[in-house]
């Protein structure tokens, strides 16, 4: 069930705007490429890229949990890899949101492999509260508390991705407790 409004349509295009300003003056000298990991990061990418107002390349990843975990591990498993040659490129890894931070330090590490010349993460959300590893957030929209959200790209086995605000979820148990865990493979 669908709980509080965390963040509405326009508060999102709010930070979307900041957040693309800010990469925009960044930008000057690189030779960017945008990485968005699949599935959560679609809205905000597109939302995001649409913004710059110089050519940027776009590619896709997507991880997930290693083996039948319900809960984000340690290790991702490579689902669908990108296409591009990063090699000396700088890349602009967007997420949905950053909760315990092994995801984009395994994305980070696998990246880092190919040897482009800079990874900077660009996250909608993040929970420092959850931080398990440390990962450095370059471009962050906003951080928010220990719940889990819905909406705007994010999802619930799923479902609710294509809603236009964020949501707090509720689990329609009696202790109606928020939901701790991602279900393996939901990204
Ligand atoms: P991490 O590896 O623990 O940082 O988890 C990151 C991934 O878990 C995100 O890319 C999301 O797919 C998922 N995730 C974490 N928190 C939430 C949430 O509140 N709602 C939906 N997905 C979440």
């Amino acid at each position: 069930m669908l709980g509080t409004k965390v963040l509405g349509r326009e508060d999102i295009q709010a930070i979307v705007r900041r957040l693309a300003s800010e990469i925009e003056a960044d930008l000057a000298g690189r030779s960017p490429i945008f990485i968005g990991v699949l599935k959560g990061c679609v809205y905000f990418l597109t939302d995001l890229t649409r913004l710059l107002r110089q050519p940027v390349e776009v590619d896709f990843i997507q991880v997930s949990s290693y083996g039948a975990s319900t809960t984000t591990s340690g290790s991702v498993v490579l689902v669908k890899d990108i296409t591009a040659d990063v090699r000396g490129r700088d890349i602009y890894l967007v997420e949905d949101i950053v909760d315990t931070g092994t995801t984009l330090k395994d994305v980070i590490r696998l990246l880092e492999a190919r040897h482009p010349r800079s990874i900077q993460v660009v996250a909608l959300l993040s929970k420092p509260s959850r931080r398990q590893v440390e990962v450095e957030v370059a471009f962050l929209g906003t951080e928010i508390d220990d719940v889990f959200v819905v909406g705007y790209g994010l999802d619930h086995a799923e479902s609710y991705r294509n809603l236009p605000d964020i949501h707090e979820l509720v689990l329609e148990t009696a202790g109606g407790e928020a939901p701790q865990t991602v279900a393996a493979g939901s990204r």
